[in-house]
């Protein structure tokens, strides 16, 4: 049987600028390590706005912290007229190990299709950044056609064209995103489950055991441990909890 670190993930978002960055990533780090947090429980990594990549890099690398960080998006080209865009290269350069794809933010405002998530993470794969791709069904979906079968949907047609490769599948309720109404547990465990077994399907049982798929959607310190029990999901993407330091070491200290 596989074993399946956790991953706890923070979506800053649209917050905290490059100072602000220095101090959360410090104070984080520094509560993580008083609580004696063990990496085997899970690893934990932000993901802040591109122009504070580089000094969570510096921060990280000369204080030798134990977190993962990444951008929130990334460009399905390497290089050239894309104003605005970020390069994967640029990305590995920074010694990303994630780069966040396919937020359904991204989806909404920027009109994001899975086709072009799917291109963006052979983009990332490429350059030996892991993709975490986000998918997930909005409250209409969710009365129409129940959670799963748009959840399903989009990693199929994202892993259709994908080469073969390390991915992490985030699945968030669009309903459930910064509404304070998170999913139950066993709604999380229903619909990861059901991805689970769409990835068995496109890439065979091995790589659906080895993938781990993360729950978002209003998560915080007092919910954690309940989605955390649940067989096939392996950890969560978190958004505002993320943004404050404490909160955020003690959701990723979830089994203590
Ligand atoms: O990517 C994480 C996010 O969309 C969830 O946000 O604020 O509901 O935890 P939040």
């Amino acid at each position: 049987m596989v074993t399946r670190t956790p991953l706890i993930a923070g979506n800053w978002k649209m917050n905290l600028d490059h100072l602000d960055a220095i101090r959360v990533v410090q104070k984080l780090a520094w509560t993580l390590q008083d609580a004696k947090h063990d990496t085997k429980d899970a690893e934990v990594a932000v993901f802040p706005p591109f122009t504070d990549l580089r000094s969570v890099q510096s921060l990280v690398a000369a204080e030798r912290f134990d977190l993962a960080y990444g951008g929130q998006d990334v460009s399905e080209h390497d290089s050239g007229a894309y104003t605005g865009e970020i390069s994967p290269v640029f990305l590995a350069r920074l010694d990303c190990q994630y780069v966040l794809v396919g937020h359904s933010e991204r989806r909404q405002i920027h009109g994001e299709t899975d086709e072009l998530i799917g291109r963006k993470s052979a983009a990332a794969l490429r350059h030996g950044v892991t993709p975490v791709i986000c998918i997930g069904e909005t409250a209409e979906d969710l009365e129409q056609h129940g959670a799963s079968a748009v959840p399903v949907q989009q990693i199929r047609t994202i892993l259709a064209d994908l080469p073969a490769g390390d991915v992490v599948v985030a699945y968030e309720p669009v309903w459930a995103i910064g509404s304070g109404q998170a999913a139950t547990a066993e709604q999380a465990q229903e619909v990861c489950a059901a991805i689970r077994a769409a990835i068995a399907d496109v890439r065979g049982a091995e790589a659906a055991e080895s993938t781990r798929i993360l729950y978002g959607g209003s998560v915080k310190s007092a919910n954690i441990a309940g989605f955390m029990r649940q067989p096939d999901v392996d950890g969560a993407l978190v958004g505002g909890a993320s943004l404050d330091p404490v909160e955020f070491a003690a959701i990723s200290r979830f089994t203590h």
